[in-house]
């Protein structure tokens, strides 16, 4: 990595900083001695323009609408690869040979029942509670019963809370599913590959046999393998900051999940949907894209903007396509979400409004429509995303942990408030 230097001039004294250069991707100031040296922060609140950490997993090219894991290309992953391939090629860094990967699936495929006791802990939650705040409860729940995999000093017990992580998610995310709707919880079934299980577990009833349909759960996998990773999102930065804390893997992930329900993130699926049947028909486009236009008016184009994309998010080009496959495959010719979904993309990009702030759609835009195709409720949308998630924000914690200059993360502030003052008795206030 070639280092050069930059020089700040502030209150009359000049500060070198290190110019630190990637292998691709912008180069970064290192400031870490800012402080130490000028008594004074960086100000950044959105960290619009800021490294948190070094990584060697994802990189996003905002600009050209690129996305790598471990330098492949998504889109040849999504095309080539299973989801199972992509979280050993996240965690480990290189694809898996032939033999690692029969290993990695059996791995895999013997961690997928949880704890039978944690079936009791889901009948303390309402029947009409959200999936995400059971994914929320049971996922931290799991720190209660896997105490054999929490000392994150040890390799051995790292790697075995990660894949107790990446097989437990369908289970407890198909568990939290049944849970809502009063079906009986249906175990894994070792003989069926990721996603298929994950769709039997979901949408099979012990009154009858279950087929998977090939179609759907290929569709399934290669939307598993769009929301895998994303390098230094929210909630990805929620499980390095947790995790910096020394905190066990099971909390860390909890607290992403967390942080990915929020609808301007990861909940943004759930909002886009809701957006597609609240629009409605074509003929209320221009009133919604007005709203979204308008200043005074909180409404945003769920689905729609990215804060790393200003081109096309990769992911969203494949999802439309998964998006026709699945219609197709079911035989929905004319849904008329997708209608509206179509003619609202269409008449965005023509928007000067969107093409001047770099609007796209983004790989929310459309996995709504095709999650809800496969019989998945609105409210499973999120619970999904995190499913998938779960293989970037453990390997992104591996790496935070694995780094011998990791220290806990704690940024400052600009203080605004009051100076100090001195205490006024209630009787003189
Ligand atoms: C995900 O970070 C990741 O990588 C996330 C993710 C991942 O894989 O982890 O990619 C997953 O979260 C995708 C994003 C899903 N969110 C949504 O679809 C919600 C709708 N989008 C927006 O809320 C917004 O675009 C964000 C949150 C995605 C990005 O917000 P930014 O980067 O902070 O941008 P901004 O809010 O400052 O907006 C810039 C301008 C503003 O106008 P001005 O104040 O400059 O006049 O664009 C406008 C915004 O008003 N704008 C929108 C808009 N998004 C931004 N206007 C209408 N509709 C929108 N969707």
């Amino acid at each position: 990595m070639s280092a050069t230097t930059s020089q700040l001039q502030v209150d009359g004294k000049t500060v070198d900083m290190a110019i630190k250069t990637g292998s691709i991707g912008p180069s970064v100031i290192d400031i870490g001695k800012l402080y130490a040296q000028t008594g004074m922060f960086t100000y950044d609140p959105g960290f619009t323009s800021t490294a948190s950490c070094e990584s060697q997993i994802t990189y996003i090219d905002g600009d050209e609408g690129v996305l790598l894991y471990r330098g492949y290309p998504i889109e040849q992953l999504a095309e080539h690869g299973d989801f199972l391939e992509t979280c050993f090629l996240l965690l480990e860094g290189e694809l898996p040979t032939a033999a690692q990967k029969a290993d990695f699936d059996y791995r895999v495929t013997r961690h997928t029942m949880v704890h039978e006791q944690m079936a009791r802990f889901f009948q303390g939650f309402r029947r009409d509670a959200h999936p995400m705040a059971v994914m929320v409860g049971s996922i931290g729940a799991m720190s209660a019963f896997y105490h054999d995999s929490t000392d994150i000093s040890d390799p051995h017990q790292r790697m075995v809370a990660s894949m107790r992580m990446i097989a437990k998610m369908p289970t407890l995310a198909a568990m939290a599913y049944k849970y809502t709707v009063g079906q009986p919880f249906v175990y894994p079934l070792n003989s069926l590959d990721y996603s298929s299980n994950f769709l039997r577990m979901c949408f099979a009833v012990p009154a009858e046999e279950y087929k998977v349909n090939p179609v759907l759960s290929r569709a399934l996998d290669r939307i598993f393998i769009l929301h895998a990773d994303h390098e230094q999102n929210a909630s990805t930065s929620t499980v390095r900051l947790a995790g910096s804390s020394g905190a066990n893997p099971f909390a860390c992930i909890a607290a992403g999940t967390a942080c990915l329900w929020g609808p301007a993130h990861g909940g943004a699926n759930e909002a886009a949907l809701k957006m597609l049947e609240e629009i409605g028909s074509v003929e209320n486009i221009p009133k919604f894209i007005a709203k979204a236009k308008d200043k005074n008016d909180p409404f945003r184009l769920m689905g729609f903007g990215h804060r790393v994309y200003k081109n096309y998010d990769p992911r969203a080009k494949i999802m439309q396509k998964t998006t026709h496959e699945v219609l197709n495959e079911l035989g929905i010719k004319d849904d008329p979400l997708l209608d509206v979904a179509i003619e609202l993309e269409r008449i965005a990009l023509s928007d000067s409004y969107f093409i001047e702030k770099k609007l796209y759609p983004n790989i929310d835009f459309y996995s709504g429509i095709t999650l809800k195709a496969m019989g998945f409720p609105t409210s499973m949308f999120t619970a999904l995303f995190a499913l998938a998630r779960t293989v970037g924000w453990i390997a992104q914690w591996k790496e935070m942990i694995e780094d011998p200059s990791q220290r806990i993360g704690r940024p400052r502030q600009l203080y605004t408030g009051s100076p100090p003052r001195e205490y006024a008795p209630i009787g003189r206030r």
